[in-house]
């Protein structure tokens, strides 16, 4: 058993710090404040590879292994969770997407601007009334000629506002469930596709989260990634490896509060000394420490895994959950140590709060992570 990271690995975790200090630290909360979405670092972190972490080298991308890319989610999500929202989508949801289930012409089209960041990627499977029930979407994709005309309405779609690709999942085959789902790429500005309001959200305040409307929106069938009715599998499987990149989120997000955590019990005294040196502090550090330690174990793991070709399926839904779990726990217990600062904007530890909370929902909420480790176990 081998814990240590490559000289690789660790490159990359100094690189996407250094990173995360210099240009997201600083824009962190005004991001928050402002609901602003991080265009100039994003394409930033595009110039410098990170948007292409998923991308073999061939299409313009880093060719990174998956712990680098967890160790570099890790990283962003310390400074800015709403910055690695966004790089999670592009690089797990949607190249990794195109990578895995496109056509050589498709990849080759779509993956080098992607990559490079000079386009936004989004990913499109939720539906107003159906989200962790993937299979009974609704937006339907009907066909015409060589072409398919899609209607319906997506929701709660990443990116959306700034995507310049979209990555749509429809029914083709109603009667079929989810083996009638088939994957479309929709590019901005396609007649009869439009975008829709933002959503006000409580946390992650810096990402973009929009409805997406189609009426009669016409597209060639070459648009379709992977094959007709065979789309299910393309989101599942695309799920299966983004939710390492949440759970490597929803880690940073952990290790920025215990960091917050720790230096306020390093400044703050009372009742004549420092709350580092009350023992219920001591405690409150050290559990926060167990948890954020224990999460990362679970990431690398599922991420080494996917390295090594083996079935890592149920161990990236016990990381997601395990991480996204301690994340509002470990969250929590830093706004404690705060007390009334705690509450209040002006200190990081109240944005980590609430930008921990949607790692337990998005990417399949807590309760489909347990549905898909207890089938693990249950499976012949
Ligand atoms: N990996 C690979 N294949 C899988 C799979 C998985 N995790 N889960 C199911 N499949 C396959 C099955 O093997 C089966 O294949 P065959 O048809 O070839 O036999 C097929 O998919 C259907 O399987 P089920 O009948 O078991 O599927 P189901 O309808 O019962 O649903 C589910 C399974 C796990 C609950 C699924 O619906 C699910 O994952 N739901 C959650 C969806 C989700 O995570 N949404 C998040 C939206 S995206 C997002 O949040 C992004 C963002 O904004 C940042």
């Amino acid at each position: 058993m081998e814990f240590a990271l490559s000289p690789e690995q660790e490159m990359f975790r100094k690189s996407a710090r250094a990173f995360a200090l210099e240009e997201l630290e600083p824009i962190a909360e005004r991001l928050d404040k402002n609901h602003e979405f991080p265009i100039g670092a994003l394409k930033k972190l595009g110039k410098l590879g990170y948007l292409g972490m998923t991308v073999p080298e061939d299409y313009g991308g880093s060719g990174a292994d998956a712990v680098s890319y967890a160790i570099v989610m890790e990283e962003l999500s310390r400074s800015c969770a709403s910055t690695s929202t966004a790089v999670s989508v592009q690089n797990s949801l949607c190249n990794n997407l195109i990578v895995t289930f496109a056509n050589e012409a498709q990849k080759k089209k779509y993956l080098p601007a992607l990559a490079s960041g000079e386009k936004i990627g989004a990913f499109a499977l939720t539906e107003p009334e159906s989200g962790s029930d993937a299979g009974s979407l609704k937006t339907g994709a009907v066909p015409k000629g060589d072409s398919f005309i899609l209607n319906g309405a997506k929701r709660f779609i990443t990116n959306a506002a700034f995507a310049d690709i979209f990555l749509v999942f429809t029914s083709t085959d109603p009667k079929s469930g989810n083996k009638g789902v088939t994957c479309f790429l929709v590019e901005k500005g396609t007649k009869g596709f439009t975008v829709g309001k933002e959503e006000d959200k409580m946390g992650i305040h810096g990402t973009s989260t929009c409805e997406l409307f189609f009426e009669n929106c016409v597209l060639p069938k070459e648009n379709i990634i992977g094959e007709l009715n065979r789309g299910f599998r393309v989101a599942m499987v695309t799920l299966d490896a983004g939710r390492i990149g949440i759970a490597a989120q929803a880690l940073g997000i952990a290790q920025a509060a215990l960091d917050e955590a720790l230096k306020y019990s390093r400044e703050r005294k009372t009742f004549g000394k420092l709350i580092s040196e009350h023992q219920a502090i001591q405690f409150m550090l050290a559990d926060m420490r167990v948890k954020v330690e224990a999460a990362r174990l679970l990431v690398y793991r599922s991420a080494w895994e996917k390295d090594a070709g083996l079935d890592y399926v149920a161990d990236s839904s016990i990381a997601k959950l395990y991480a996204s779990e301690i994340a509002s726990e470990v969250a929590d217990t830093a706004v404690q140590i705060h007390g009334g600062y705690g509450f209040i904007r002006d200190y990081k530890v109240e944005r980590l709060y609430r930008d921990a909370r949607i790692t337990r929902l998005y990417e399949g909420t807590s309760e489909i992570q347990k549905l898909i480790i207890s089938r693990d176990m249950l499976k012949a």
